[in-house]
């Protein structure tokens, strides 16, 4: 039996205060490579993907993918996955309850094998979570859905043509009727959809493979899916959240860094807000240039969250460590997911003042942070305490950083690199099996 990846519970060890400076390159986006690993499921052909993190939730998702029967291999420049055939119909549920991209499995395998059976899905302790989009729009496309206490059975042919708007913005339920939409021969047409790079990235995939799909970009997608789909080849995009937390780590320490092989205009919601500040962002050849030498934090700010383009979700908790240092009240109101603030409880600890009534927080600032041992709660949680290490007096110990690695591939690495004294505990995760060699720094 093959041995599944751990999660070693280890902790960094940060003396701050530091600055940033140097170059480091970003990996490819984990909520890209998710969904686009998912779509091997809908050819028999390979498929090969490149820039490909190598972070814990993209181990978790080739762990289920190979546990049903697809077959990965890992090569020096990237991954190639095939489904020819499937083992089991059932993914196992200590891998499902993970990681809540693996409901993203339901849909394609029903549409390809006709019947799949999922346990509800995991993820960050970031509140409620629920799957109600994902389930109400299978059942708009035609499937038989029935619920039970422990997860979700999908079977049945889907409609020829079908319509599912979606209530709210969802990133995965869109990725998901796209996803299963590839194989349905008709129209599907899915309407208020996700805008994020993301979900475009996955739509040019699948039209290589082979679907038509109209309106990429847009909320209303019309798809018309194929019996067999074809294999191909795809890299990538940059991961515009660790972009944007080495962007913000090199603000608030009034650092200068390099940032490869990264994109500036999928941060566009962050970059307008630092020009304010006197913080130069600017292209040069291969990277993208943060000179925060001159930043000046004199005045306070306000922070929406919204889907793309708006303000990230993701990038709200780093953000909120900046806004510690800036003069007078910045508020915030997280619109996405309005109990995500489980890292303000540990930000406090370290000095900072903020005022929590869900969905909307105050900042008030600039606070002097100290070091202290945190927990971290959630992958973007831990990085905003990877940030308040930066600029807090003395020794921060960050623990439970098993948070922190499902989404942000050698950041120890990356940030000594960047003149930070960090270190990971012992215990670490050289207990992991890695797919290195795709990256590179
Ligand atoms: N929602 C529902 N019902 C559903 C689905 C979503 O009510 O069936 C609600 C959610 O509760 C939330 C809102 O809709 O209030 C938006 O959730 P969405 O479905 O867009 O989130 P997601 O697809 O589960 C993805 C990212 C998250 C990111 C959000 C928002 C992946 C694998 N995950 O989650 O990434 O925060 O979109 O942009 O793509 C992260 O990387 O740290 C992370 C949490």
């Amino acid at each position: 039996m093959k041995e599944r990846s751990r999660t070693t519970e280890s902790a960094y060890i940060l003396t701050g205060p530091a600055t940033l400076e140097g170059e480091i390159s970003i990996d490819g986006a984990k909520n890209a490579t998710l969904p686009c690993l998912v779509a091997s499921l809908l050819t028999d052909e390979p498929l090969h993907l490149y820039n490909v993190p190598d972070v814990v939730d993209v181990r978790t998702l080739l762990e289920i993918l190979e546990s049903i029967g697809v077959k990965v291999f890992r090569m020096e420049e990237g991954i190639r996955v095939q489904c020819e055939t499937l083992m089991n119909q059932e993914p196992p549920q200590d891998l499902v309850q993970k990681m809540r991209a693996s409901f993203l499995l339901l849909g394609p395998l029903s549409a390809r094998f006709g019947r799949a059976r999922m346990a509800f899905p995991g993820g960050c302790q970031i509140g409620p979570r629920p799957v109600n989009f994902h389930i109400d729009g299978l059942i708009a496309l035609g499937f038989q859905v029935n619920c039970d206490e422990k997860g979700v059975t999908v079977s049945g042919k889907p409609a020829k043509q079908s319509e599912y708007t979606f209530p709210n913005v969802s990133v995965t339920g869109t990725e998901h009727l796209i996803l299963t939409a590839g194989l349905i021969q008709g129209e599907v047409v899915l309407k208020n959809c996700a805008l994020e790079p993301e979900v475009v990235q996955l739509c040019e995939l699948l039209v290589s493979m082979g679907v038509d799909i109209d309106g990429i970009g847009t909320k209303t997608l019309r798809i018309r899916g194929k019996k067999y789909l074809r294999g191909s080849r795809l890299t990538i995009i940059p991961d515009r959240i660790e972009t944007g937390t080495y962007v913000i780590g090199t603000v608030l320490t009034r650092g200068k860094t390099r940032l490869r092989k990264t994109e500036m205009h999928f941060i566009q919601a962050l970059t307008e807000k630092l020009e304010a500040y006197h913080v130069d962002l600017y292209k040069e050849s291969d990277a993208l240039v943060v000179d925060a030498t001159n930043a000046v934090f004199d005045h306070p700010d306000t922070v929406v969250t919204e889907p793309y383009s708006g303000f990230p979700t993701d990038l709200r908790a780093q953000y909120m460590v900046l806004m510690t240092q800036l003069e007078g009240k910045s508020t915030i109101q997280e619109n996405v997911f309005p109990f995500r603030f489980n890292h303000v409880y540990e930000l406090r600890r370290m000095g900072a003042h903020i005022d929590v009534d869900p969905p909307r927080a105050s900042v008030y600032g600039p606070a002097n942070l100290y070091g202290a041992t945190v927990r971290a709660t959630d992958l973007r949680a831990s990085a905003s305490l990877v940030l308040a290490g930066l600029i807090a007096t003395g020794t921060t110990r960050i623990i439970d950083i098993h948070h922190l690695i499902r989404g942000y591939a050698r950041m120890v690495e990356k940030l000594q690199a960047l003149k930070v004294h960090i270190r990971m505990e012992p215990a670490d995760l050289t207990l992991q099996p890695r797919f290195s060699s795709v990256h590179t720094s």
